[in-house]
């Protein structure tokens, strides 16, 4: 049994082999390393540009806004499968919130099980998650694009490869 840490949400996974992707935040193996190898980077970004605060800001907006529309559609789904691969789904994306605010130095906002503006229909949920990833992929381009810093670049593209992953999920059962 190993002890395993991911780079860019600092958790501690125990198993016997290296998960392919974090079970908290979905990072991709090449983030997660054996608690020996981990360097902690997951406090706040000193010396953050206006331009990556605003963008860390907006991103976490966009993790918190698409974590309450995971957890709407979990509550209305019509089968046991999509309300499970729905509340996975906030659950990652409130991780990703999580790894936003700890770069701010800021609190994390509640994630609210009020929103109600998600679909009956898991079909129509499914399209809307789509939508939701893509544009959290091409907005997260745009604020790689624009970072600088080492750590926010790093959370940027961690961040875009899992929310690709996220699309295929919707793609396979549309
Ligand atoms: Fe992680
Ligand atoms: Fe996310």
């Amino acid at each position: 049994m190993e002890l395993y840490r991911c780079e860019i949400c600092g958790d501690p996974y125990l198993g016997e082999e290296k998960p392919k992707n974090c079970p908290f935040c979905g990072a991709h193996e090449r983030y997660l390393v054996t608690q020996n190898d981990f360097i902690d980077s997951t406090g706040v970004v000193q010396d953050l540009t206006e331009t990556s605060k605003e963008n860390l800001e907006a991103a976490l907006k966009l993790e918190v806004g698409n974590a309450e529309f995971y957890v709407c559609a979990s509550r209305k789904a019509e089968t046991d499968e999509m309300k499970n691969l729905f509340k996975a789904l906030s659950k990652v994306e409130s991780e990703h919130a999580s790894v936003l605010c700890k770069a701010l130095g800021t609190k994390k906002p509640p994630i609210s099980t009020d929103y109600d503006e998600c679909s009956t229909k898991d079909i129509d949920n499914l399209k809307e998650s789509h939508i939701r990833e893509d544009r959290a992929i091409h907005k997260y381009a745009k604020f790689l694009s624009e970072a600088t810093e080492p750590r926010v670049i790093e959370i940027f593209s961690a961040i875009i490869a899992v929310e690709s992953d996220h699309l295929s999920l919707s793609e396979e059962r549309m």
